[in-house]
């Protein structure tokens, strides 16, 4: 079942901030499904779509449910952009983001004998190191606008790997993760250290896109989740961009919005 909502903040909605949709599913496996259903119909309808991917435990669901719906889709002419990446890391690197893609999407939706039709490895980006920052953000204003974005969020409200504090201004750089989310993202990590630094979209990049999906599943997001919808627009909280956003909607499991009680169902 999926309940949906049009957030009204009584007492912080400004008259110039959009309508955010919010969608909340009973399960996360629900969310996921409607998800793949959302991107495999943009894919299917819209030529030469532009896709912005996000990394993370919560959009894995949602990849595995793509895959089976696109896999017998032309997703050459398919480009995608994805968020961030470590600095240091090798791609090759397990626990890279171009890993985690390749692991949990592109393997088995790329070009090959056997699918001729598949993701052209050339039009998958993610973006590198320090000196490819301004060139990732000329390939997004060459090849985009980025159709739909999909995002995650961190337990600070980061988003991308735009930690509190990026201006709304920013562009992709490379920024100094903060020490919640190198905690957040040790278990990935083993013993060894979590990467300090990493590039990635900024604000400013993930507002262009044309439309937002900012996917939060289990009850680790809910208080975040209540704050991105609660407290005042500020890159201290950088998920409350999202809420300046013209076409931005957020997909909730229960427990993400379990601490949703002010908001109020409307059309
Ligand atoms: C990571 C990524 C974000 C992701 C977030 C939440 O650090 N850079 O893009 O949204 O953390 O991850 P998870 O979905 O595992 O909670």
């Amino acid at each position: 079942m999926r309940l949906l909502i049009f957030l009204l903040f009584f007492g912080t909605l400004t008259a110039e901030e959009p309508r955010l949709r919010i969608e909340i599913f009973d399960t996360p496996e629900e969310l996921a499904e409607a998800c793949a259903s959302k991107i495999a119909r943009l894919i299917q309808t819209k030529k030469n779509c532009v896709l912005g991917l996000a990394t993370g435990n919560t959009p894995i669901p949602s990849y595995r449910a793509l895959a089976n719906k696109v896999a017998q889709t032309d997703l050459s002419e398919v480009v995608t952009f994805n968020l961030d990446e470590y600095i240091g890391l090798a791609p090759e690197d397990p626990r890279s983001f171009h890993s985690f893609m390749e692991t949990h999407l592109f393997s088995s939706l790329l070009e090959s004998p056997a699918r001729p039709r598949g993701f052209k490895r050339s039009n998958l980006h993610i973006p590198e190191g320090k000196q490819k920052a301004e060139e990732y953000e000329a390939a997004i204003a060459r090849l985009g606008p980025i159709d739909l974005q999909i995002l995650g969020i961190g337990t600070n409200g980061h988003i991308g790997f735009a930690e509190p504090g990026s201006p709304f201004e920013s562009k992709t750089s490379v920024v100094q993760l903060s020490e919640n989310t190198r905690r957040d993202n040790q278990p990935a990590f083993g013993s060894d250290p979590v990467p300090e630094f990493a590039i990635t979209m900024g604000i400013s990049t993930i507002l262009q896109a044309k439309e937002i999906l900012l996917l939060a599943t289990g009850s680790k997001k809910a208080e975040i989740i209540r704050q991105m919808l609660t407290q005042p627009i500020s890159p201290w909280i950088p998920a409350t961009a999202v809420r300046l956003h013209p076409n931005a909607t957020l997909f909730l499991d229960r427990e993400a919005a379990s601490l949703l009680g002010s908001l109020h169902a409307k059309d």
